[in-house]
């Protein structure tokens, strides 16, 4: 979760570290730091929050030197401080660290009754100290970082800078992905392709247990037997300027606007504008396939619950569902003729990566939802398809949920196609409904004046309550994932059903309970429920079309008017008004939208 750079350059490092940071800081924000070497002294600067900190003592307290490394830290091991923040640095040597070291207890009772002391809460100053030990036993900077990294277990990745040495870094790979960076001159290592697409557009990713001894002008990878290794050097295309926030007060709020054109974008790219479709999918034919197993975290987690009625109601195909944390562990049988499908905005996140690594040789096929092609999910499932939804920034996902809905909702096209449940007029419809989608958001998107003024009145709310039936479900509870994790108040979801087996002892004239509810084939069922929730003086806010409105909004605390869209395509259209409450419940309540407390937007820790 933690953000690495690393850079061996031809100018003063620091701001460019800090620059490079700022670009990783969706990993975490709890700390930063950066060392250099300067005329042969290794020295360093943290600070404790948000990197504009660092950024500041860096004004009064100047780094000098052309190799650095830098980190922008979400805590693991040890509270947001200044000691526990990266680089950790013992003797000669400071490090860099993304993920856990398990058995860093074992080695600091080792490293303990060899006489060092610890300064710090964290598991990266063991590995500081230990190469440190190894130096003072006669080993080499490069040995001593090799006999390190081979006592390490859990999952890392590190980048190690020596004191005296301001021509050399190293940097290991193991379970956390790492990409070395090719310059003119200058070389450059960090955790993706975002930190370093500003200095270069040639990277090659480390691969498992890879160690990279680097300088200016060469890099030497050796695998995890240390053996030479090539890995191979790409060109990638990030456009870095597009980066900001584009005029809007947050990333989030531009991220939200900007779905329609993403979704355009993402539908001009696997469908086109012509007549000649072809879905995507190519080379899988669903045909062969009996079952459908879906797995992610979070709100790509919501998007394969709602995949899932798709995939079942129109390909006929059954899906099970699963968050990876939990999928991983329970060691599921994987009947033959599966597909194993995950789900990831940034392609990285641990749980979601090791249950992919678990269904390897286990499933039919594997593939994945992405939006960062070069992620280590894309890279190790046998098909990867881009959401296309563009760099997302807030820790909230919004554009992300949409476009991943869009691809989801194409394959479930492909399945039924390949499984003869769908006929020509079938398919021609719902493409007609997928390409005027971008429009229709569009109308929902001017809907904001409505919902900021919904959301000033939950902002005062301590609980809220969102219900949905049917394929509305897994959006009321993605609706409720977006208000707590920017707005902090407490969130629930309900399948609207359930309310009476239990939740609704939580209903009284404090609790807002907003309903999802389109005028579709289960309208009159939710509105029922909708119906228990105010005899018992619940507040709802109702989120319909024109029609579900004049048929049920009387009564109702609030109102909140869709455009009419294809029933099937209603998820995707009603995560806006989720988005959009969210939004402006946060601004409200005054939180920190972009970068909400305790959160990192990469997980990449179990
Ligand atoms: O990168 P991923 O899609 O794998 O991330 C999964 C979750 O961590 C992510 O969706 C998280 O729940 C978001 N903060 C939700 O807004």
């Amino acid at each position: 979760m933690c953000g690495i750079i690393g850079v061996l350059g031809n100018n003063e490092v620091a701001p460019i570290l800090v620059e490079a940071l700022k670009r990783l800081e969706y990993r975490g924000y709890d700390s930063a730091g950066i060392a250099t070497v300067n005329a042969g002294t290794l020295d360093r600067r943290r600070a404790v929050g948000k990197l504009v900190n660092l950024s500041d003592l860096l004004v009064h307290d100047p780094l000098a030197g052309k190799a650095g490394i830098g980190h922008t830290r979400w805590a693991t091991h040890g509270a947001p401080s200044v000691g526990n923040a990266h680089p950790h640095k013992a003797g000669p040597v400071a490090v860099v660290h993304n993920g856990i070291i398990e058995n860093f207890r074992d080695l600091r009772a080792e490293l303990a009754e060899n006489g060092v002391g610890f300064e710090t809460e964290t598991d990266t100053e063991t590995v500081a100290l230990l190469t440190h030990h190894h130096m003072s036993q006669g080993d080499t900077p490069v040995e001593a970082a090799r006999k390190t990294v081979a006592r390490l277990d859990g999952a890392f990745a590190l980048a190690f800078l020596f004191d005296g040495q301001d021509n050399l870094m190293v940097a290991a790979r193991k379970g956390s992905p790492l990409a070395v960076g090719y310059g003119a001159g200058e070389m450059y290592i960090g955790s993706d392709a975002i930190a370093l697409s500003p200095l270069t557009d040639r990277i090659s990713y480390l691969e498992e247990g890879d160690i990279a001894v680097i300088t200016r002008d060469s890099v030497e990878i050796t695998d995890a037997n240390g053996t030479i290794a090539n890995r191979e050097v790409r060109t990638i295309q990030i456009d870095a300027t597009r980066i900001d926030k584009g005029g809007h007060k947050h990333f989030m709020a531009k991220e939200i606007a900007e779905q329609p054109g993403v979704i355009g974008q993402a539908l001009q790219h696997y469908i086109g504008t012509g007549s000649d479709i072809t879905l995507p999918g190519k080379g899988m034919d669903f045909s062969q396939i009996d079952r459908i197993t879906m797995v992610a975290c979070g709100t790509a987690f919501y998007a394969c619950l709602t995949a899932k009625y798709w995939f079942e109601q129109i390909a006929r195909l059954p899906v099970e569902v699963d968050v990876a944390s939990e999928f991983r562990y329970r060691e599921p049988p994987i009947p033959d003729r599966t597909l194993a499908l995950f789900v990831s905005q940034s392609g990285e996140t641990a749980d979601t990566l090791a249950a992919l690594r678990y269904c390897d040789g286990k499933a039919s096929s594997i593939a994945s939802v992405i939006n960062v092609p070069e992620s280590s999910i894309a890279r190790e499932s046998d098909l990867a398809l881009p959401i296309y939804a563009g760099v997302e920034v807030g820790v909230a996902s919004t554009k992300a949920f949409t476009c991943q809905l869009t691809v989801l909702f194409l394959l479930v096209l492909k399945a039924a196609r390949d499984r003869g449940t769908l006929d020509d007029a079938g398919l021609a419809a719902h493409l007609d409904a997928l390409r005027a989608l971008p429009g229709v958001i569009n109308v929902a998107l001017g809907k904001n004046d409505a919902m900021r003024a919904a959301a000033r009145k939950l902002s005062t709310a301590r609980d809220v309550l969102f219900l949905g039936r049917g394929q509305m479900y897994p959006l009321a509870l993605e609706g409720a994932l977006k208000l707590k994790e920017i707005s902090y108040i407490h969130a629930e979801a309900y399948a609207s059903g359930e309310l009476k087996h239990g939740p609704i002892a939580l209903v009284d004239e404090e609790v807002p309970v907003i309903v999802m509810a389109p005028r579709d084939a289960l309208f009159d069922k939710t509105v029922s429920n909708m119906q228990e929730v105010m005899a018992r003086k619940g507040k709802v806010i109702l989120i319909s079309d024109a029609e579900g409105l004049g048929e049920a909004s009387e009564g109702v605390w609030t109102s909140i008017e869709m455009p009419k869209v294809a029933d099937a395509l209603t998820p995707i259209l009603y995560a806006i008004p989720a988005q959009l409450l969210a939004y402006h419940t946060a601004v409200a309540k005054g939180t920190d939208v972009d970068q909400p407390r305790n959160l990192a937007k990469s997980v990449t820790v179990e």
